[in-house]
Formats: structure tokens, C-alpha cells, sequence
């Protein structure tokens, strides 16, 4: 019998406060019951389940569960547990505020490197006053790696600001704004090319430790900054942080600005906090704030119940 189950299930964990979309969600929902985990009162009841890492087992006592709705948009903690129900689609955010926070942190990450905003600080913790070398972006190739909602709105926003842009993906996407390359036979010449190596991939099993010395050998030299720069907002199971440390060292990488890790919290025993060529962020690039993301995953539960298709729905295949 198909399922005409409607309440919704908030269960919000991994660190993230579950609290603050309960209110939105009631506001949102309707006649639709609002459960907060772990207080379910009629679990038969539970249509739809807006979860971040849930805990284990949550679902195998949802016996009349239709949606799962990730409250984040990547999908690699999820999408990949065994105690994931095969037949019900798991639906991602795509959002316009999801995106702008995104883009807003990668422009300001090349922007920090393209006009040496460390440099600067260091200088002005000495009262010094010493005008640096500025290269113009024309002159400065961004590579973006993972052309999907995130990477193709970055891209366009940074070839706007006169960056000479590329981006690259698995499959093709001819873009009349940026020049683009796909698949493993393109990736060589997308990185030659690239003076700033903006990350915006998903974690699989395709794309963990891409992010390694021996990529960040095939990036370009001879650019305007003294060496090229890794940028990574994606997962930090995409780098290998050991790697980088060595490129750093090694003058294979002039800087970084990390938002992910391999470990998160980063242990305080990293190297990574401590030095001056690296810029550390908590996974704060593109948070999901509830009030705005909450109207657009009500709306797509009342298409759902009209009979029209779900929205950015997961390929499991693929895994993102
Ligand atoms: P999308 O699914 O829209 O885009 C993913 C892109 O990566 C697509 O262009 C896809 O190619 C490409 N890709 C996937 N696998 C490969 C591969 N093996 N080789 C080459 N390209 C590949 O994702 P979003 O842009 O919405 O999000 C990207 C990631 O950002 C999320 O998965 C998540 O990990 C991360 N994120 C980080 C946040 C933060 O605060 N730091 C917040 C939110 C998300 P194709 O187009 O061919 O499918
Ligand atoms: C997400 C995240 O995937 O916050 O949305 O990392």
C-alpha cells in the first residue's frame, strides 16, 4: 500500500543545532505534525525524515517513511550508511542562500592570495609600510575542480571579477563564461593551467585523496603568485593533509585556505593551525541556515504530495 504519511521528522546531529529548525519547520509544515528527534510520538506517522547525520538506526523505525531530506548539500555522510533504506529518495539542498554563502567564502579565499592579504597582516603587526607587487586577475588562472551548483555560480562570480577561469568536471559543461575540461583524460591540462585550485567536488569513492602532491605537482608554474595555491571547501576526505604540508614546505604549494578536514574538529595537534601560508576555517564556507533553507523543502513536500516530481534527488550510483 503506498504511504499517505506526512509528519516530519527533524533529526539533526553531528554538532548542529536541531533546535533552531524546529521553529521554522512548525512555522512552514501546515497541518503537518512536527516531530523533533527523539521525541516521535506516532512514528508510523513519519513521512518525511530532514536529517544531518542522524543516528544510526533512526530509520528502520520510520516504517511509512517517503522523503529523506539532507539538510546539507553534500550527502557523502549519508548516502553511504548501511542503515539507509534503498527505496526511498534522498533529496539534497540546492539553494540560492546555500550558494551564496558558498561563493562569497571562495572569493574571498582568492582573494585573500591573489592580493597577499597574509603578507599585508604580517606587515602591519611589524607598523611597517611596504607596497607589494600586485599582479592583475586577468593575469591569474583559477581552476575550479567540480562544476556543479557550487563550483559553476564561484566560477562565474570569479571570472566577473576578471579572473582568468576554468573549471573542471566529469562530465562536459560548455559554458560560454568560462573555458572547461571533463574526465580523467582532461585533468593534466586543467591543472597546467591553473594558478589557484579552487575545490568544490563531492566525497567518493572517485574523488577521496585527489587533493595529493602528486596533483599539486601537475599545477602551473610560473604564474604571478610564487606558486600555486590550493583552496578546498569541498570534504577534507578529498585531501591528503600530510600532502599538502609537504608541498607547502617544499614551495610545490605558495598557500592554502582550508575549510574541511580529514578529521573534524581539526585536532589542535594539526601543523595546519599554526601556519602563516595556510588559512583555517571551522566548515563554515556554505552553512544551512534553517529560516532560509526551511521554505524550500516545505515547498518541494507540497509538490511531492501533488503528484510532481522531486528536485535534486541523490544518484546513489554515483554517490552525490
Ligand atoms: P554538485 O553535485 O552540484 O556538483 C558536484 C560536481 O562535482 C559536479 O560538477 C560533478 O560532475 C563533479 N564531480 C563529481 N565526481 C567527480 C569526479 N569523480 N571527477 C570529476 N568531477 C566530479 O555539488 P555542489 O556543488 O552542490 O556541492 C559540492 C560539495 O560541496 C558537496 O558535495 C559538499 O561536499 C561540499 N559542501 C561544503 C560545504 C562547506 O561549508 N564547506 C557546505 C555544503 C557543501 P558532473 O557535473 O559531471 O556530475
Ligand atoms: C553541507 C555542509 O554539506 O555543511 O551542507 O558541509
Amino acid at each position: 500500500m503506498t504511504s499517505t504519511a506526512r509528519a516530519i521528522l527533524i533529526a539533526a546531529g553531528g554538532g548542529w543545532n536541531q533546535d533552531e529548525w524546529v521553529t521554522p519547520v512548525s512555522a512552514a509544515a501546515g497541518d503537518r505534525p512536527v516531530y523533533a528527534w527523539p521525541d516521535v510520538a506516532d512514528p508510523a506517522s513519519v513521512g518525511y525524515a530532514l536529517v544531518w547525520k542522524p543516528p544510526v538506526g533512526i530509520f528502520a523505525g520510520l516504517p511509512n517513511l517517503r522523503i529523506i531530506f539532507s539538510l546539507g548539500a553534500g550527502v557523502d555522510a549519508l548516502i553511504f550508511r548501511d542503515d539507509l533504506p534503498a527505496n526511498i529518495p534522498v533529496v539534497r539542498i540546492v539553494d540560492p542562500d546555500l550558494t551564496q554563502r558558498m561563493t562569497e567564502w571562495i572569493v574571498l579565499q582568492v582573494l585573500m592570495h591573489h592580493r597577499r592579504q597574509r603578507a599585508y597582516d604580517a606587515l602591519q603587526a611589524e607598523r611597517r609600510w611596504r607596497p607589494l607587487r600586485q599582479s592583475a586577475a586577468r593575469e591569474v588562472r583559477v581552476g575550479v575542480m567540480g562544476l556543479g551548483v557550487f563550483g559553476r555560480d564561484a566560477a562565474a562570480v570569479l571570472a566577473r571579477l576578471g579572473f582568468d577561469v576554468a573549471g573542471w568536471g566529469r562530465s562536459p559543461a560548455p559554458s560560454t563564461v568560462i573555458r572547461t575540461y571533463h574526465g580523467a583524460a582532461e585533468l593534466d591540462a586543467f591543472l597546467a593551467r591553473t594558478d589557484i585550485l579552487v575545490c568544490l567536488l563531492p566525497l567518493t569513492s572517485e574523488t577521496r585523496g585527489v587533493l595529493d602532491l602528486a596533483l599539486f605537482r601537475k599545477l602551473a608554474r610560473g604564474g604571478p603568485l610564487r606558486a600555486p595555491v590550493l583552496i578546498n571547501a569541498g570534504r577534507g576526505g578529498l585531501q591528503v593533509e600530510a600532502d599538502i604540508i609537504a608541498a607547502l614546505d617544499a614551495g610545490v604549494l605558495a598557500g592554502a585556505s582550508l575549510d574541511v578536514f580529514e578529521t573534524e574538529p581539526l585536532p589542535a595537534t594539526s601543523p595546519l593551525w599554526s601556519r602563516s601560508d595556510v588559512i583555517v576555517t571551522p566548515h563554515v564556507a556554505a552553512a544551512s541556515a534553517a529560516a532560509a533553507l526551511v521554505p524550500g523543502i516545505i515547498r518541494q513536500i507540497d509538490a511531492f504530495e501533488r503528484g510532481e516530481p522531486l528536485q535534486n534527488v541523490v544518484d546513489r550510483q554515483r554517490g552525490y
